[in-house]
């Protein structure tokens, strides 16, 4: 490909070590639409004649359509599958393929190819995220009135349902989609144009070529389109946002299958067994949800580091964006495709759940707030009440069995009307703020968060498969009109 200028190959194993083939194979596709983008362009502002235009275009979309049937196999000694291409190519329908490369540089064009990987990636993640906040979803619709400790500290700390908490997960993974929204606009500019840094002598247009690839906008500046890797951090940050979500998620999982905790078990389908102790079920695919956020914010890490003084423009470090991001949307993928299974999977025990809401004393607070309403200063209402948990605690009874002289001891203003404030439902139902916990709240809160899933999936439907992919697929590259 640029053997021109040199009078030896490369040491074998220079070559092994620079080639970015065996890991950059899998941007094939979009490197073909980008092809067939940019020869289309080049056809019609004449920069490629009526024969090579053509030849090229079939031939690109020959090779297209064997890579997505499988009858062309992408592999081969080649450096890169930009070169691979361009030889298959030249295989395929010789010398027009040779002009292929006209107005356009690798650097140009793995940043086309990449920004397009990313945008069909993001698609991708985003539907597997919605099914995951859907389980959860049609969960809490079935556990309103599930009550349970809520935890600061991992200490039982005031009661909520079982709603209330998983939706408090659904509304973290909708975050989540906002911000792969974001990475789907952002990777939404195109580069091609720009060829290595300086643009090109020939009448190109970026424009046409951004509109027939699906993006929104074109680079304004040739050198900052090539440099630019920000949509490529913006992805691995959405990632490891999104796997740490899901390992919390997971790690709680875990938590509640133990049998100090019992809340949960898991059904057999998703449970891991031991080879030696034939009792155990191992909460295995929540482990490892939970360990591969460590993948993901190394990817992050190890893109961020590689980016730090790298001078302009275009530099081979660049090379080393692809397997990190490559692996972190593998990761989050595989993670969320799991967990909607996982999820589904979990068993969810309400009697387990109600037994732990005793011994803590986690209505505690609903009696200093009692107190307040009866016209005693917050800090001396949380004084009284702390006395009235010792004088429970002591007596080992709960809050609520305190024979009322006793707990009139502790706190005078204390009315026969305490006990129903003293029970986990009762504090669950007071708690009537928009965004809490009690069930009608929470009946408004699953329909706020249907509608934004609504709203994900409108977004989802709208994102079109590039025009150029389009005209493809329907036989139309030559077509006079596209
Ligand atoms: N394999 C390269 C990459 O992934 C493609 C661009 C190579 N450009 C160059 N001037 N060597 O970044």
């Amino acid at each position: 490909m640029w053997g021109g200028r040199f009078g030896a190959p490369p040491d074998p194993r220079i070559r092994a070590f620079t080639r970015s083939f065996p890991f950059d194979r899998r941007l094939v596709r979009w490197d073909l639409v980008g092809s067939l983008a940019h020869a289309r362009m080049l056809l019609e502002v004449g920069v490629l004649d009526r024969e090579s235009g053509e030849a090229i275009l079939q031939g690109l979309a020959g090779m297209l359509r064997d890579v997505e049937t499988g009858a062309l196999r992408v592999e081969g000694e080649d450096e890169d599958v930009h070169s691979w291409i361009e030889r298959t190519l030249a295989e395929r329908i010789g010398e027009p393929a040779r002009r292929l490369h006209t107005a356009r540089s690798r650097n140009d064009q793995v940043a086309t190819t990449l920004r397009l990987y990313v945008r069909e990636a993001a698609e991708r993640v985003v539907e597997h995220l919605l099914e995951v906040v859907e389980v959860w979803l049609d969960q809490a619709q079935e556990h309103l009135e599930t009550v349970l400790p809520g935890y600061t500290h991992l200490q039982r700390a005031q009661p909520t349902t079982l709603a209330h908490h998983l939706l408090a997960h659904a509304w973290a993974l909708l975050q989540d989609a906002d911000r792969f929204r974001r990475v789907h606009r952002v990777s939404g500019i195109s580069p091609l144009g720009a060829g290595a840094l300086a643009t090109s002598p020939y009448p190109v247009r970026p424009e046409r070529t951004a509109e027939l690839l699906g993006f929104e906008g074109i680079f304004p500046n040739s050198m900052h389109a090539v440099a630019d890797r920000d949509y490529v951090l913006e992805a691995l940050f959405a990632c490891a946002v999104l796997q740490v979500h899901l390992s919390r998620w997971a790690e709680e999982v875990v938590l509640w299958t133990t049998q100090e905790f019992g809340f949960a078990s898991l059904d057999d389908s998703v449970a891991g067994g031991s080879s030696l102790m034939p009792q155990k079920k191992n909460p295995e695919a929540a482990e490892l949800i939970r360990g591969k956020a460590g993948r993901a914010i190394g990817a992050l890490t190890a893109v961020l580091v590689a980016l730090k003084g790298l001078p302009l423009t275009y530099n081979s470090d660049l090379q080393e964006d692809k397997e990190p991001l490559f692996d972190a949307l593998d990761t989050v993928s595989g993670s969320l495709q799991a967990a909607a299974v996982l999820a589904r999977g979990v068993r969810y025990h309400p009697d387990r759940m109600r037994t732990a809401l005793h011994g803590g004393f986690l209505t505690a607070t609903d009696l200093a707030d009692y107190l307040v309403r009866r016209g005693v200063p917050f800090r001396t209402a949380h004084e009284r009440a702390g006395r009235a948990v010792r004088e429970a605690e002591g007596r080992r009874v709960e809050l609520w069995e305190l024979p009322l002289e006793v707990l009139r001891s502790c706190c005078p203003e204390v009315g026969g009307d305490v006990s129903e404030v003293l029970s986990p439902e009762g504090s669950v139902h007071a708690r009537t703020v928009a965004g809490g916990p009690a069930p009608h709240r929470v009946v408004e809160q699953l329909e706020r968060a249907r509608a934004v899933v609504e709203g994900v999936r409108r977004w989802r439907r709208s994102c079109a498969p590039p025009p150029i992919y389009t005209a493809y697929r329907e036989g139309r590259l030559l077509a006079e009109q596209l």
